[in-house]
């Protein structure tokens, strides 16, 4: 649908409904005379200047997005040099490592927060502070619900982090060190050191973890400005960048640009195709899909393999690579991998952004000068990088990370000669992560080289929220012996900070009735990579007959929320949003009622 663009000469903007409305008199009063505390007059609020709103997602809670609380204020006054007005208001946080049982609970509680601020207040625009993992796809999904002009401003990656001498990652480090702390390499004192090492400064992870991911997602959808997502926390460019995009929101005003102008399907299938290049988490599949499906996008399962799936590895960063975000920031960041996507035919270069320019205008001339760290298309770190799609009587949908699987586990698991990409296992299974804990290194498990390790329980009913939880590490006298992974399987998810050749986001999961909840410790299991199944070895009868055990327990709901959530969320391969909150598109467009 074409929108009038250009002059606000002759349309009223949606703030003027509360500020300027001449049909309303004694609700306008109402509605203007509070903002005066803080400098604000009503000849200013009258005069037809966009309002721009900053979700400010920085809290005291929310450390990797606490420096938006400084950061605002340069948004602020980009939009003010730009003939707006800046409205600040917090959104609720979402901080990944501390929030129980998961911050996965938070993200859809985020977005109902978001859209109705977005919908029920004054605001013609409004900037979208992002960063820790939930926070950009929260936002994206109500800018896509709520549709008045929106653009996302990253708070940006902590500067690389050292531990003697060597690189240490965010999250990546944690999987790392407890590989050593198990094999007695290193102790507990030595393991909590790496960990702080990690953390140098002001900003999310610094890895290719979800944070770094969901930030190049919303720059690869055209919905932050070239270049926003690897800039350091604590870079001068980070807060010039806050500027650009305070002024950049008037404009968007000014332009009348929608997010569902940008939000389009070839939009979603570059964003698939960039996060196979970067390594990216597999977390991007369910936000993606939560996204794309409040913007009215049919982004399928299929989608991640027959996109996504035949990209090389691009980016030399952890957790797939060996760097970290200053060294990708300074190698060219997003655009600079677009760049190389869109030589080789790859990208739609015609994709509407919010620069107001296509993609392909935004990207020009962003070619790399560090081959080191941003590899040329042709001369990849890796080919076929992308998602593995999984379907068998296990599950009717999930996801592999080809990009973290290592040569050594190739070489174990899918080269056998005579049964390359098949691997056949026998199941050890966890309910829950308390489970795993505590089992692990039981040796009457009897876990060797050909056992799959199996974490059910830990989808959005299961947990509730979807937890992180599928990179199980094999126990200790493996890991000793210098088996550091064993194929998993879960209807969870994995950090994206992990570097575990994991089967994850497993759909329907145990808890809804899917097949992971009928298969018993010691059955086989049959991966074929090269078909993209995984199926339990068991007869249809028997597996009918174990449907009789119901599914197993799972916690019973521990807040009003959790309650709210498991009644209304659908499953990872479809997003894990609010059912039926769909049907919600382009509100903005009916003002609300006085
Ligand atoms: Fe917040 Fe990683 S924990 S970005
Ligand atoms: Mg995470």
């Amino acid at each position: 649908m074409p929108r009038e663009r250009g002059t606000m000469a002759d349309r009223r903007l949606r703030s003027q409904d509360w500020f300027d409305n001449p049909d309303h008199a004694d609700m306008t009063a109402l509605y203007l005379e509070r903002f005066m505390n803080y400098g604000i007059t009503p000849e200013e609020l009258r005069s037809g200047k966009p309002i721009i709103g900053i979700a400010q997602s920085g809290s005291d809670i929310n450390p990797c997005n606490r420096h938006h609380l400084e950061l605002a204020r340069r948004v602020r006054d980009g939009i003010r040099d730009a003939g707006g007005i800046a409205i600040e208001f917090p959104s609720h946080p979402l901080f990944e490592n501390c929030k129980r049982p998961t911050a996965a609970l938070d993200r859809n509680l985020a977005y109902l927060g978001l859209v109705e601020l977005m919908y029920g207040y004054p605001l013609d625009g409004v900037v979208l502070t992002t960063g820790c993992d939930k926070t950009t796809p929260s936002s994206l999904m109500a800018a896509a619900t709520v549709n008045i002009p929106a653009i996302v401003y990253s708070g940006g990656p902590m500067l690389d982090g050292w531990h003697e001498g060597e690189l240490v990652g965010s999250g990546t480090v944690i999987w790392r060190s407890r590989r050593k702390l198990a094999a007695g390499e290193i102790n507990r004192d030595e393991f909590l050191e790496a960990a702080l090492d990690s953390a140098p400064s002001a900003g999310h992870c610094n890895t290719m973890g979800t944070a770094s991911t969901m930030n190049a997602m919303a720059e690869a959808l055209g919905m932050s400005l070239t270049g926003c997502a690897a800039i350091p926390a604590p870079y001068r460019e980070r807060g010039q960048m806050g500027y650009r995009t305070g002024r950049r929101a008037v404009e968007l005003v000014l332009e009348n640009i929608r997010p569902l102008d940008i939000l389009t399907r070839a939009a979603f299938l570059n964003a698939v195709k960039v996060n196979s290049a970067i390594g990216g988490s597999t977390n991007a599949q369910p936000h993606l899909a939560a996204i794309a499906k409040h913007a009215g996008v049919a982004l399928n399962e299929d989608d991640w393999q027959e996109s996504g799936y035949d990209i090389p590895l691009l980016a030399n960063v952890q957790p797939a690579g060996e760097f970290l975000g200053e060294r990708f920031h300074r190698a060219g960041g997003v655009p600079a991998i677009m760049w190389e996507l869109m030589q080789a035919g790859k990208l739609n270069g015609d994709c509407p952004t919010v620069t107001g320019k296509t993609m392909a205008e935004n990207i020009a001339g962003r070619q790399s000068n560090d081959r080191d760290v941003i590899k040329p298309y042709d001369q990849p770190m890796r080919e076929r990088a992308g998602f593995r799609v999984m379907r068998g009587n296990l599950f009717d949908f999930a996801i592999m990370k080809m990009s973290v699987v290592s040569e050594e586990f190739r070489a174990r698991y899918l080269q056998e000669p005579g049964h390359e990409g098949v691997f056949e296992g026998r199941a050890v299974i966890f309910d829950g992560s308390e489970d795993y804990h505590t089992r692990i290194n039981d040796p009457a498990l009897d876990i060797d080289e050909r056992s799959i390790l199996v974490m059910r329980g830990a989808g959005p009913l299961g947990w509730p929220g979807s937890a992180e939880v599928v990179n199980m590490q094999p126990p200790d006298h493996l890991i000793r012996k210098g088996i550091t992974s064993l194929p998993t399987i879960g209807d969870g998810r994995q950090s994206g900070t992990a570097d575990s050749p994991s089967i994850l986001n497993a759909a329907p999961e145990s808890a809804a009735g899917g097949g992971l909840a009928w298969l018993r410790n010691g059955d086989t299991i049959r991966i074929d990579f090269n078909e993209g199944r995984c199926d339990m070895l068991v007869d249809a009868d028997e597996i009918e007959r174990r449907k009789q055990d119901g599914v197993p327990k799972v916690p019973e709901d521990g807040t009003p929320w959790q309650r709210i959530y498991r009644q209304t969320v659908t499953q990872l391969s479809d997003g894990a949003t609010i059912r039926g909150a769909e049907e919600f598109r382009d509100i903005a467009s009916r003002p609300p009622r006085h």
